[in-house]
């Protein structure tokens, strides 16, 4: 994710924001840049790629000034290129930004801006809030006169400083750009005009550090950490303003608030996990967060909004290609897509279909899903595809990675950087962003003959194709599931709220050999997951079926007290599951069952251990139970001493074949 640092203090600013960057590199990133307040003005150096490559850019630099701010860029809206790093400039150079979080109505500030004269040099959204401030700071109506400049390779850019502006008017300029702003945002501003750092939060975290003489702004404490432990955490949609030695907070409308001051008590390592063991670990709690990121701006009451650019009229199949744990999100995006668009859906191992002479052509989409958004056997099966004339659309994580780049169009994770080898948020981001998919592509299909049979959301009698998008979209069922969808985060912290009898199954079975995981229907591939997790992390052996195939095989492997993994959630087919549990139980199977509050009474005592999650329509319930089974993993890899970030043989992202 992104990372900020600002400095505002009687030491030269660069040295202290180049070492809070390094401090921020662990979070991962693809650009950086510094923007320092000096006599000239506001002097700025960006670039794409590591601290380092800065950092030597820099050395060439005499940027001198004791306030200023830096950034690490993971891209979201752009790709990853020196003018889509952070920080950017107003017009006039005279206000610089970083910026963490997600603009969301940025296209149309964006036009607004233009339309009053602004130009803009990024394809960021965070660029709108530059120009945001200096609009209502200057009123500007056209592109003004010395408009700074880039050098030759576009990497500094200088603007004048003229005398102090008033703080009331800074301030106000900000609060009433944040006001424009949907969406979230950590936010640090600088002006060429004042000593005065203003910084904001809305959903993305801020805090501020209190020196001796001098004062900080940062993401993270781990960037400023060295120089001070005393800090001020902000809260939601509060504004602080910092000079060199004073802070003073606000809310958005201007009304002061006491803020406690806090002494950090964590080591910088415990500070980088966010206090957790490991980074896997943080990125399943971070789940709730990155699944709300995901639909933020794309999940409306009425409606689904996503930039893909599929031609539906000429859809006769889709085939969704992907490796690993994205394979199994595929899987279900299978399910998904059959069930809400009633297209046919195959799924294809990308490392298969490369090699093989699958049946796609013009009236295919070619959905390729990835991470990493570089895995070598992903990208080559979407080659293969667009020589045949597919069309294709990309589910990925990384902004700007070959995928990305490769596709047609496309659906960002927004999940940040996934650090942990084992892949945790950004499957379930790969799950929202197929639910987001499934759900758009429905209502584009609404005007185009039914390839099979009406559509179902299992919520509702089946409505016939052929009615207007305009009655789809008001139809309770969409309207419900875009509700239970928009409920998932929440649902989702709550079955994080309540680890502990996963933490005692893991204790139980710390020693077990093997494992078998089973299901049916939209949740068989969590039970594939299921048992990859648990065989990446622990090196125990684990397999994943429907558990309608038990009994043509993997029956022959349970004894008594193997440990059998059932997702028995409301569904229907849970009397077909609870039929499967019997059977190994009869065989002295050792049952361990994710359960959902309605069909806990269902399967009763039949199993020993039970996870329980909040109830949600079968389609959404995926995002649910994978949960404790990513936590079951991780528990009885830690319990084994395993280095459960970094598993043996495995890389983070597969570039070979
Ligand atoms: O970056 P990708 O999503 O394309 O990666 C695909 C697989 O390599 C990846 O999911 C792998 O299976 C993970 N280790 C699973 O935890």
């Amino acid at each position: 994710m992104c990372g900020i640092i600002a400095y505002n203090g009687k030491n030269q600013a660069l040295p202290i924001l180049m070492a809070g960057l390094k401090r921020l590199e662990y979070r991962g990133y693809d650009s950086a840049g510094v923007g320092v307040v000096s006599e000239e003005g506001i002097s700025v150096v960006k670039r794409e790629g590591e601290v380092s490559l800065l950092e030597k850019e820099l050395k060439t630099s005499d940027t001198q000034g004791s306030l200023g701010i830096a950034h690490t860029r993971w891209a979201t809206h752009g790709e990853p290129n020196h003018g889509n790093a952070h920080p950017h400039l107003g017009c006039e150079g005279k206000i610089a930004i970083v910026h963490n979080g997600i603009v969301e109505n940025y296209k149309a500030l964006r036009k607004m801006l233009i339309d009053k004269g602004h130009e803009f040099r990024s394809k960021t959204d965070s660029e709108v809030l530059v120009h945001l401030i200096e609009n209502f700071l200057y009123r500007e109506k056209s592109r003004p006169s010395g408009y700074p400049r880039e050098n030759p390779r576009g990497l500094r850019m200088q603007s004048p400083g003229v005398g102090e502006l008033g703080r009331e008017k800074l301030e106000q300029a900000v609060r009433s750009t944040l006001k424009c702003v949907e969406g979230t945002f950590g936010l640090a501003v600088i002006f060429a005009e004042s000593n005065k750092i203003i910084a904001a939060r809305r959903g993305s975290p801020l805090v501020v550090g209190i020196g001796d003489g001098e004062m900080f702004v940062a993401s993270d404490a781990s960037a400023l950490m060295e120089h001070t432990k005393k800090v001020v955490y902000l809260d939601e949609n509060e504004l602080a303003v910092v000079t060199k030695d004073s802070y003073r907070v606000s809310d958005l409308e201007g009304n002061c608030v006491g803020k406690e001051v806090k002494e950090i008590r964590w080591s910088l390592e415990q500070i980088e996990k966010g206090g957790y063991k490991y980074f896997m670990q943080k990125e399943i709690f971070e789940q709730p967060e990155v699944v709300r990121n995901n639909l933020r701006g794309r999940l409306k009451s009425r409606e689904i909004k996503l930039s893909v650019d599929v031609d539906t009229s000429r859809l006769r199949k889709i085939v969704i290609t992907a490796c690993g744990t994205s394979w199994h999100a595929a899987l279900i995006g299978k399910y998904l897509l059959e069930d809400l668009c009633r297209v046919p859906v195959e799924v294809d191992y990308a490392s298969e279909l490369r090699y093989r002479e699958p049946i796609i052509s013009k009236d295919s989409l070619l959905i390729a899903i990835s991470q990493s958004g570089e895995t070598a056997d992903t990208l080559a099966a979407l080659r293969g595809a667009k020589r045949r004339g597919a069309q294709t659309l990309g589910i990925v994580n990384v902004v700007g990675s070959t995928i990305a780049r490769e596709v047609d169009s496309g659906i960002y994770l927004h999940a940040g950087p996934e650090i942990g080898v084992a892949s945790t948020k950004a499957f379930t981001t790969e799950l929202s962003s197929l639910i987001l998919l499934a759900l758009y592509l429905r209502n584009n299909y609404m005007g185009t003959p039914p390839q099979e049979k009406p559509p179902e959301l299992g919520l509702q009698k089946p409505r016939r194709l052929g009615n207007a998008a305009a009655s789809i979209r008001k139809s309770p069922g969409f309207k419900k599931l875009c509700k239970e969808l928009s409920s998932i985060p929440l649902k989702m912290e709550t079955v994080l709220e309540y680890t502990k009898p996963v933490m005692e199954v893991a204790e139980r079975f710390e020693d077990a050999h093997d494992f078998l995981y089973l299901a049916r229907g939209i949740n068989f591939p969590i039970a594939l997951e299921g048992a990859l997790k648990l065989k990446e992390l622990s090196y125990a052996h684990a397999e994943g079926y429907p558990a309608g195939e038990m009994k043509h095989g993997p029956i022959a492997l349970i004894e008594e007290g193997t440990p059998v993994v059932f997702i028995a959630t409301t569904s229907k087919t849970l009397d077909k599951t609870i039929s499967n549990m019997e059977e190994v139980r009869a065989r002295g199977g050792e049952l361990i069952a994710v359960v959902d509050e309605e069909s806990e009474g269902e399967v009763g005592d039949l199993a020993q251990h039970k996870f329980i999650v909040p109830k949600t329509p079968e389609v959404l319930s995926p995002l649910l139970t994978v949960i404790p089974l990513q936590l079951l993993s991780y528990y009885i890899a830690d319990l084994r001493g395993l280095n459960v970030d970094k598993p043996r043989n495995l890389a983070k992202s597969v570039t070979v074949e």
